[in-house]
């Protein structure tokens, strides 16, 4: 009994310095993604480079004709014409890096400042945005949008 009580006093520091450790991997993993963040906001007003695409991204039926997909996880907004044409730009918007929100009426909108790009060539139309979204290279086969 009394052994077992030792051994619980034992057992409990231990997981202590556990839940500290497993905190600080979390700092650590928060810390990680805020530096993964930064080539998005270095795209802003800078230019910057289009985020990379590969494999599936979409469905073609998922991205509406004349309008578009925002693909958050990719940071890659996908806009379609009245046909299948499929054109790839990056969602993170050239003004302050906000993440693009939706693609209507031929434009691709940014909700934080007003932005608009056009859907077929990302150069902007309206709002404080001078600068282009920069291309994604994306291509249609077999009913869905590849990443080149
Ligand atoms: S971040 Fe898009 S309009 Fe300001």
């Amino acid at each position: 009994m009394a052994q077992e009580a030792a051994t619980r006093r034992a057992v409990l520091p231990g997981l202590a310095v556990t839940v500290v450790a497993a905190a600080a991997g979390y700092a650590v993993a928060g810390s990680s993604s805020a530096a993964d963040a930064k080539p998005a906001t270095a795209a802003a007003n800078g230019g910057g480079t289009a985020p990379g695409a590969q494999g599936v991204l979409a469905q073609l039926a998922d991205v509406p004709q004349n309008g578009g997909l925002v693909l958050r996880d990719s940071g890659i907004v996908l806009t379609r014409d009245g046909g299948d044409n499929v054109q790839g730009f990056s969602a993170v918007c050239t003004h302050q890096g906000c993440t693009v929100s939706s693609v209507a009426q031929g434009q691709i909108i940014c909700p934080c400042h007003g932005s608009r790009f056009d859907a077929a060539t990302g150069q902007p139309v309206a709002g404080p945005a001078r600068k282009q979204l920069p291309p994604v290279n994306v291509s249609v086969r077999d009913g869905a949008v590849f990443g080149a």
